[in-house]
């Protein structure tokens, strides 16, 4: 309370001022008309002195207490953070942290970790040859930046993202460390996901060609049960084929059994997990099928496989049964709906080869089933970026309805060419992967330096698709979306019909979408004032017609 009132310094030099003249005028010498000069010029000195005495006192405090002020703002800004904050000496044994940096490694508090760190150093939490690593990184170019792996309390790991710079002396000497560190294991698990999905895509792709390329059903099966016994884990896979005359399933494949009993298999419809899983048409799954000898299993002879988990998935063709695709493992497998899925997807494929080989028939549906099960896998790509940033939910899909919308309406036609705008729209953050959170969520301005890499995200995009084949013609909106219609934006620099229709049409709608957003950067816009951007930015950022279009129909 006290340090709250406020001292006027004038005020107080008045005051002081009031008191001097009413003594000086009560004094007997003036009284009598005789005042003595040198008592007169005392009396000023004086009062001058003492003002200035005052006026000193009370600037020193509130200077002090500004400082004070500044010093309690800026702990408890660092109390608050979110953000993993250090300081260190080099030596690593003299360490400063936030209460986030103690929470991120396990630890009740700053107090807690710095007891234990400022005796035994940073290798409590960091390998010290890792940490020597930095440090010369530090001496070298005065930052670093890198992936590390830190050990928290309990003992258990995980990947950290490291900021740190050098702080030197006005000489120039190295005096200590300081920066932060971020846990990424969510980054990273999405990243791992990524790479599962383009693994996926790749063996699509893959057994697309053994498809088209061979007409020898055998060999394709083959195929297909190659991947899914590497892509799914499990021990051994066949594919039983319904043969439409006599309506039993018989084996046309198989891969991974330790006889060849499995080749013998012939069932009717309805007669164990197989026949039941053709007629009833859906996935049967089964575990601890080792223990039983169950009339159910596809053969009598699997009890000597040890096998423990079983799945056995109807191959559909235009809601016909051709066939089931059967799994087994010896071990309890994970089998999330991830995985599933992707088994599911797999015996699409097989459906397919099996369609096209054996009944010769309608190729062209063949073909646009296999397209789906591509999209399949890039919708579930499409939404493993959404976890990654998080301010995005549902932008993918909505910016994908309305990029096909605007298409049509601006007289995109080609049905090939509306499906690559699909997917191009729905991977058009896949680039955003490559961008380090403390960037792309940063609440704030970006510095030159982040905008440079924020700027890298369609080069990205274009890293990681072109070498898909299959998505090539996609690349349009992913590679293109930042170009500006006068010619000053990125990737390339590219202006006006230079930049490709679509990339045009999507980067109206991307911008839409994200000003009627909230961003981490700055909250929501209006519709009004979202609409009067575009309207400002026609022949600017972005091709006359399509915001025509745009303002018409949204
Ligand atoms: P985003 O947030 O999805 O925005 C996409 C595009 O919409 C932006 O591309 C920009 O053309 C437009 N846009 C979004 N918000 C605004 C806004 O408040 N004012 C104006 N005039 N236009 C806006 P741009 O500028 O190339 O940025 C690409 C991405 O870079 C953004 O995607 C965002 O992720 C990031 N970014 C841009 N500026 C900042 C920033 O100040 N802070 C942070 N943390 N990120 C930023
Ligand atoms: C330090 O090296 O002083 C801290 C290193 C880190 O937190 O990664
Ligand atoms: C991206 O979409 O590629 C990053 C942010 C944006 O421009 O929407
Ligand atoms: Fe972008
Ligand atoms: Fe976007």
């Amino acid at each position: 309370m006290k340090q709250n009132i406020r001292y006027n310094p004038i005020k107080l030099i008045q005051a002081l001022a009031l008191v001097l003249l009413l003594t000086s005028c009560s004094s007997p010498n003036l009284e009598k008309g005789r005042a003595d000069p040198t008592v007169l010029v005392a009396l000023v000195l004086i009062f001058v002195l003492l003002a200035l005495v005052i006026y000193l006192v009370i600037t020193l405090r509130s200077i002090r207490k500004k400082a004070l002020d500044f010093e309690e703002r800026y702990r408890r800004l660092l109390d608050d953070a979110t953000l993993g904050i250090f300081q260190a000496t080099l030596d690593g044994k003299n360490v400063m942290v936030n209460p986030a940096h103690a929470h991120m490694f396990g630890y009740e508090g700053p107090e807690e970790l710095l007891s234990l760190i400022n005796n035994v150093g940073t290798q409590l939490y960091v390998h010290p040859e890792r940490r020597q690593e930095i440090v010369a990184c530090l001496l070298e170019t005065g930052k670093a930046a890198t992936e590390n792996l830190y050990r928290r309390k309990d003992g258990s790991t995980f990947p950290g993202y490291l900021h740190a710079w050098l702080v030197r002396d006005k000489a120039g000497n190295p005096q200590y460390i300081e920066g932060f560190v971020e846990d990424i294991t969510e980054r990273k698990q999405t990243e791992e996901r990524l790479k599962h999905q383009v693994q996926r895509l790749e063996v699509l792709r893959q057994v697309d060609n053994a498809i088209t390329s061979s007409t020898d059903l055998e060999a394709v099966l083959r195929v297909v049960l190659k991947h899914i016994r590497s892509q799914l884990g499990v021990d051994a896979a066949d594919i039983l084929v319904l043969d439409p005359k006599s309506q039993r399933l018989e084996c046309a494949a198989y891969a991974g059994f330790k006889t060849n009993k499995i080749a013998a298999t012939s069932l009717r419809l309805g007669e164990g997990y197989a026949g039941t899983a053709a007629s009833e048409r859906r996935m049967i799954r089964a575990s601890k099928i080792g223990t039983q000898t169950d009339h159910l299993l596809a053969s009598p002879m699997l009890g000597e496989e040890e096998f423990v988990l079983y799945y056995g998935v109807p191959l559909l063709m235009k809601n016909q049964v051709n066939g089931v695709l059967e799994v087994f493992s010896r071990t309890m497998l994970n089998t999330d709906a991830d995985w599933e899925n992707f088994l599911q997807i797999l015996a699409g494929q097989a459906a397919i080869a099996v369609e096209n080989a054996s009944l010769y028939e309608n190729l062209k549906a063949a073909n646009s089933k296999l397209l789906f099960a591509y999209d399949e896998t890039i919708e579930a790509w499409a939404r493993a970026l959404e976890i990654h940033d998080k301010e995005t939910k549902d932008h993918s899909q909505r910016v994908t309805e309305n990029t096909l919308v605007m298409a049509i309406a601006l007289g995109i036609k080609d049905g090939e060419e509306l499906v690559q705008a699909y997917r191009g729209a729905l991977l058009h953050d896949i680039g955003k992967m490559g961008i380090p959170d403390t960037i792309l969520n940063k609440p704030g301005p970006l510095t030159k330096e982040e905008w440079e890499v924020m700027k890298q995200h369609p080069n990205y995009a274009y890293e990681l698709l072109s070498p898909i084949e299959f998505l090539q013609k996609a690349l349009d909106i992913p590679y293109c979306h930042h170009e500006k219609w006068d010619g000053t934006g990125y990737q390339r620099g590219l202006k006006g019909e230079e930049i490709p229709l679509t990339a045009r049409i999507f980067a109206v709608i991307d911008v839409w979408d994200a000003l009627l957003a909230d961003r981490p950067y700055r909250p929501a816009w209006t519709e009004e004032q979202a609409r009067q951007y575009l309207r400002e930015q026609a022949g600017k950022h972005f091709d006359p017609r399509v915001v025509e279009v745009f303002l018409q129909r949204f």
